[in-house]
Order: structure tokens, then sequence, then C-alpha cells
């Protein structure tokens, strides 16, 4: 199959290329997909798509009209494409639904300790020769605090296990409890609201659906625990991030890291050092000693990018023989809070 790749890393043609194994020919296009660049995939029976493409209907019609059968996403989550329009065009989406729940449970820690113990402050000072400890150099111990882990899947469900080896309590928010979190590691099912009042600290990995938009906005943060720790490596769009601007302002958020930001489309992946900063929450963000944001690459190890691509090729093989692939997303998919 000919299969245009769009918004490709440059890290990336080497491991689709080895799992094509010369199967499929691979077109690979930095440019994100968009209504302007989905011309580039004219000639293409399928395309493969990152996070922050548009495959909003618009585009996806575009794609149908230029002879595009397959949407393949290299990703968990596909928010990003409209799969109940790509059904009424007849074009199949498939996503990669997991490559390493552990790439992306490790950065949330990455994140938590390097917030906590204040690594960034640390390694600027002694970069200068300055070896002095002072105040702001002083963490806490994960050990005994507690952790609300809000969305308890894959992700949330190894977090949850590295977390109980550090001997973190743990609590848990999600619409669909796992009873196996709950015997392995003493996990507790408890509502939104309980979990935020109890919770040192939080992690979000919860899908962007409609119900999940702005999960933890004002009145949810409202409730935390002074100075506790929010983390986000789920989707942006799951925290109200001018909420969670308020917050640190006034004390009431101790710590946030961010690997995905609710605005992120357009910005991260790319090079705008040369540009001023044209959003002013996240530039007032990254000015904050007690913030750290990383551009959405929780899932950057060579493990997740090596299982990325095997499953893209899958699904494409699939596909080539006109079969559904092993990891099809339907309609309904696109919306789990509607389901049972
Ligand atoms: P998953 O589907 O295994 O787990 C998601 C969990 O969230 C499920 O247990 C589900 O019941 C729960 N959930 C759904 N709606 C909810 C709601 N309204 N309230 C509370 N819980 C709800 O997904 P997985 O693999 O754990 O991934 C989670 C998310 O992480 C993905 O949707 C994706 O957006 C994000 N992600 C981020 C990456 C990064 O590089 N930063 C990489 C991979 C995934």
């Amino acid at each position: 199959m000919h299969v245009t790749v769009y918004s490709t890393f440059a890290f990336e043609p080497d491991f689709l290329s080895a799992a094509a194994a010369g199967r499929h020919r691979l077109h690979f296009v930095e440019e994100a997909l968009t209504l302007a660049t989905a011309e580039r995939a004219a000639g293409s029976e399928a395309v493969a798509v990152f996070t922050n493409d548009d495959a909003s209907a618009p585009v996806l019609a575009r794609l149908a009209e230029l002879g595009v059968r397959g949407v393949a996403v290299r990703a968990a989550g596909h928010d990003q494409v409209d799969l109940a329009a790509a059904q009424r065009l007849g074009l199949r989406v498939a996503n990669v639904p997991e490559y390493s729940p552990y790439a992306i449970a490790e950065h949330a820690v990455a994140l938590m300790l390097a917030l906590n113990r204040q690594l960034r402050r640390a390694d600027e000072q002694l970069r200068r020769f300055n070896f002095r400890l002072d105040q702001q150099l002083v963490g806490f111990d994960l050990h005994g605090k507690t952790v609300g882990i809000i969305g308890c899947g894959r992700i949330g469900g190894v977090l949850a296990g590295i977390l109980h080896g550090f001997g973190c309590q743990l609590l848990g928010y999600d619409v669909q409890p796992d009873a196996a979190l709950i015997h392995r590691y003493g996990l507790r099912y408890v509502p939104l609201a309980e979990l935020c009042a109890h919770a040192d600290i939080i992690s979000l990995h919860a899908p962007l659906t409609p119900a999940t938009r702005h999960l933890l906005g004002a009145e949810q943060l409202a409730a935390c625990k002074p100075g506790a720790m929010l983390i986000n490596t789920g989707r942006g769009g799951t925290l109200d991030t001018r909420a969670a601007l308020a917050a640190l302002r006034a004390g009431r958020l101790g710590y946030l890291g961010l690997d995905v930001y609710e605005h992120e489309k357009g910005l991260f992946f790319y090079d705008h050092s040369q540009q001023p900063a044209a959003d002013p929450v996240l530039a007032e963000l990254l000015t904050l000693p007690n913030v750290l944001v990383t551009g959405h690459q929780a899932f950057l190890t060579h493990e997740a990018l090596s299982n990325i691509a095997a499953t893209t090729v899958e699904n494409l093989d699939a596909w080539a023989q006109q079969q559904p692939a092993p990891s099809e997303l339907y309609p309904a998919e696109a919306a789990p809070l509607a389901q049972p």
C-alpha cells in the first residue's frame, strides 16, 4: 500500500520502515495533516497520523475524495479523529491501543520526582558550581503520601504498581473500576471530589472525551489539598489550564507537571524559539519554578516507538488484504462513557 505518514518525527522512519519490511510504500511528510496538507495524500490508499493531526470531518472528506481508504493513528488516543465521519465516508480507522503503558507511567513519575526534588533548580545551581543546599531544595518522601489516579486503565494501572512500590497510598477515580488494582495495590476507588480532597499528588490518565473535558477545573482544584501536586500526561483538555494557573498563583496547587497542554496543537512538536511567545497562559506557566512542562514526549522510548511501528504496520497489512485491522476503531468507541 502507498501510505502518507503525516507529522513524521525524524526518529520515526527507521522504526516504521523496519516494521513495514518493504510491504508498504511509506511517504514521510513532516507537516501535520490539515485541510491544506491533505493533498499530500494523493495517490495513497492510507494515511498515518499522530496526536496533533487534524482528522476532523472536512479533512476526512477531502482524504476520501483523494482516494484514501484508511487512517492509521500512530498513538493510543484518537480524539483527533472524527470516527463517525470516517464511517460515513467509508474510511477505516485504527489506532495503537497499547504500545508501552510503562513509557507514560514512568514519565509521570519522572515529573513527580523532578518537581518534588527540585531537579531543575538543583541542576541550574550546580552548573554554576554552586553546591549550597538551601530551603528551596527541600523535597518530601513519596513513601506514605496519597496519590490520586484519575483514569485507572492501562497507564493508570501501571502507575499504580510503580507508586505501590514507593509505598504510596492509592486513590482511584474511574467510571469502570478495575478490581485487580484494589487487590494488588490496595487502590481505593473514590468519587472525584474525595480524591481531590485527600491526594497529595493527582495524576491524570483519562482519555479526552466530551465527559472528561476540564474534568479538573476551578471547582475541583479549589477542593485540593493546599500544596498538592498535579501531573497530566493524559490529554491536555482534561485540565482547565487557566484554572490550574490561578490555583498555582493562589498557592492552592503546589506543583504542576504537564506533558500535554490543551492548546498544544500547532505548538508542541515544533521549534518556536525564534518567535515571540504566542500563548500567555503557557508563557506564564513556564516562568514558575514549581511548574515543569515537557512537550508530549511521555511516549518517547525505544520500546514504545518500536511497538507503535509494529502495530501501525499490522493495521496497514490487514487493510492491504481488505480485512479489518486488529485495532480497528468504530464510532461507539469514540465515547467510552456511553458504553455500559
Ligand atoms: P485506557 O483506555 O487503558 O484507560 C483509560 C481509563 O480512563 C479507563 O479505565 C477508563 O474507564 C477511564 N475513563 C474513561 N472516561 C473516564 C471518566 N469520565 N472519568 C474517569 N475515568 C474515565 O487508556 P490508557 O492506555 O491508559 O491511556 C490513557 C490516556 O493517556 C489516552 O487516552 C491518551 O489520551 C493518553 N496518552 C498520552 C500519551 C503521552 O505521550 N502523553 C501517550 C499515550 C496515551
